[in-house]
Order: structure tokens, then C-alpha cells, then sequence
């Protein structure tokens, strides 16, 4: 089953690198980009039926009729997001709560649903099951919020991935969404006077922007808040702290990642 969650989020990357034209993942040139689009759409679409037919290993009739709907679900939550992603591309403006809805979607609700699965799994109590889905809710909140932050901010060495593509694409991060809410009339009117660019001119000129309206900051408060709310989830399982240890040591090694 946990090979089952890689292979979908491993299928959902290599669409959503030809969804934002990025040319570089995990420090490699993208599918698209080294082979070609069909070969992109295929390899993805194959990757997300070997996550079904590893899904079908599941023996215990009881385990797939708990597991199946959570992961569909899900799957189906992960495609609403990353509709409402390209859509936002659009927008002039985003709301907060609007950012927070897509980024649920598009990228925590796969930690939650792996988490949950683990524990339905393993048997553990509904409670204990729905507090893990919690916690990996707002844990992925806080590793999508690091991500936009890393997207602008970060050293491409540590991502694998090309830095300012979120900004070329006019996407609604954490960071845009923020400067756009924060920004004085001249400030706007640079915004709006770069959106139809691409480039590293645009790329530069944006991030001193993020800096200047305090959006970076912003967005690393953020990821502090989500985390902590995420780790008040995890506290509240019910089960010896010691068994928790590990969950805790990844939640705070995903708060101080750069790559
Ligand atoms: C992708 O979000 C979410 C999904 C693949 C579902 P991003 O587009 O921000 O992810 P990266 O930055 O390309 O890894
Ligand atoms: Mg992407
Ligand atoms: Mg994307
Ligand atoms: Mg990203």
C-alpha cells in the first residue's frame, strides 16, 4: 500500500511537470523534457495504474473495503487541487483561504491519506486514525507552504528543480498571493506589469518584491504554525509516546528542509 501511495504521487509529478512546463526534477531533466510529451502523459498514466495493481495485493477483504475509498478519495481530491492550481494561474488575485483550499488538495490530503491508511491498517482505533490524518493534513500544508517558499528562495542544487518557475508561471503561491494582499499601488502595478513576462528579469524582479512586502517571512511563519498545529494532532494519538518518535522527527526535519 505504501508503494501504491508513491507510485500515484510519483505519477501526479510527472503530469504536473508538463501542467507547469518545469524542466528539472529531483536534479534530472523531466519526462517530457528527456523523451517527450506522449511518452510524459503515458509514463504517468502507467504509473498511476501500477499504483492500482499494487493496490490489489491487498489480501483481507475487510483491509480494501477500509482502504479503497480513502485512496480514491484522495486521488480525486489531488486532481480537484491541481485543476484549481492551473485555474488561479488566471486569476488576477487569490484569496488566503482560496490558497489554503488548492494546496490542501493538490498536496496534503496524500500525506493524510497515507498516514490514515497505515493506521486503519494496523488497526488502530478510528480516533488514532482520523488524528493522523490531522496531523498529515497540516503537515502537508506546511511542506507545500516550504515548498513555494523554496520554489522562489531556494538553491537549485538542494531542490533538483529550476528555481523562479512558479513566478514565471504566474502561479498563486503563498508568496504571490501574500505580496498581491500586501502591496502598495506602486508595488501592484509592477506586479501587474510582470505578469504576462517570463524570464530571469521578471524572476528577480518578483523576489525583491516577496522580500519587500514581507511575503517570505510571512510564508515561513506559516510553516511553523501548520507544523505546530500538525504536531498538536500527533500528540493527542493515543498511543506510547515512544511509538510517535518517529513521526515527530519527520515532521521536524521536513520544518527545517531546503531541499
Ligand atoms: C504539485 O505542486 C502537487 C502535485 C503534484 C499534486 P507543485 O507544482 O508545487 O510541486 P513541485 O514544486 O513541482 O514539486
Ligand atoms: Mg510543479
Ligand atoms: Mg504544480
Ligand atoms: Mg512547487
Amino acid at each position: 500500500v505504501a508503494n501504491a501511495i508513491e507510485l500515484f504521487h510519483n505519477f501526479s509529478l510527472v503530469h504536473d511537470d508538463i501542467m507547469d512546463n518545469a524542466p528539472l526534477r529531483r536534479g534530472t531533466p523531466t519526462i517530457h523534457v528527456q523523451y517527450n510529451m506522449p511518452t510524459a502523459i503515458l509514463a504517468g498514466d502507467v504509473l498511476c495504474i501500477y499504483a492500482y495493481r499494487q493496490l490489489a495485493h491487498i489480501g483481507n477483504p475487510q483491509h480494501l473495503k477500509a482502504i479503497y475509498p480513502v485512496f480514491n478519495e484522495t486521488a480525486i481530491q489531488v486532481c480537484e487541487g491541481q485543476q484549481m492550481d492551473m485555474d488561479f494561474e488566471a486569476q488576477p488575485n487569490t484569496t488566503l483561504s482560496d490558497y489554503i483550499t488548492m494546496i490542501t488538495l493538490k498536496t496534503s490530503v496524500l500525506l493524510a491519506c497515507a498516514l490514515k491508511i497505515g493506521a486503519l491498517l494496523g488497526g488502530s482505533l478510528a480516533y488514532n486514525a482520523q488524528k493522523l490524518y490531522e496531523f498529515g493534513k497540516c503537515l502537508g500544508i506546511a511542506f507545500q507552504l516550504q515548498d513555494d517558499y523554496l520554489d522562489s528562495f531556494g538553491a537549485m542544487e538542494l531542490t533538483g528543480k529550476k528555481t523562479g518557475g512558479d513566478i514565471n508561471a504566474n502561479k498563486k503561491t503563498y508568496l504571490l498571493t501574500h505580496a498581491l494582499n500586501h502591496a502598495n499601488s506602486a508595488q501592484l502595478d509592477t506586479l501587474k506589469s510582470l505578469h504576462p513576462q517570463t524570464g530571469e528579469e521578471k524572476i528577480n524582479h518578483i523576489t525583491h518584491l516577496f522580500r519587500q512586502t514581507g511575503a517570505d517571512t510571512a510564508c515561513l511563519a506559516e510553516v511553523k504554525q501548520y507544523t505546530a498545529t500538525a504536531l498538536q494532532a500527533l500528540e493527542q494519538v493515543a498511543i506510547p509516546a515512544a511509538r510517535k518518535a518517529t513521526l515527530f522527527q519527520f515532521a521536524n526535519m521536513l520544518l527545517n528542509r531546503e531541499g
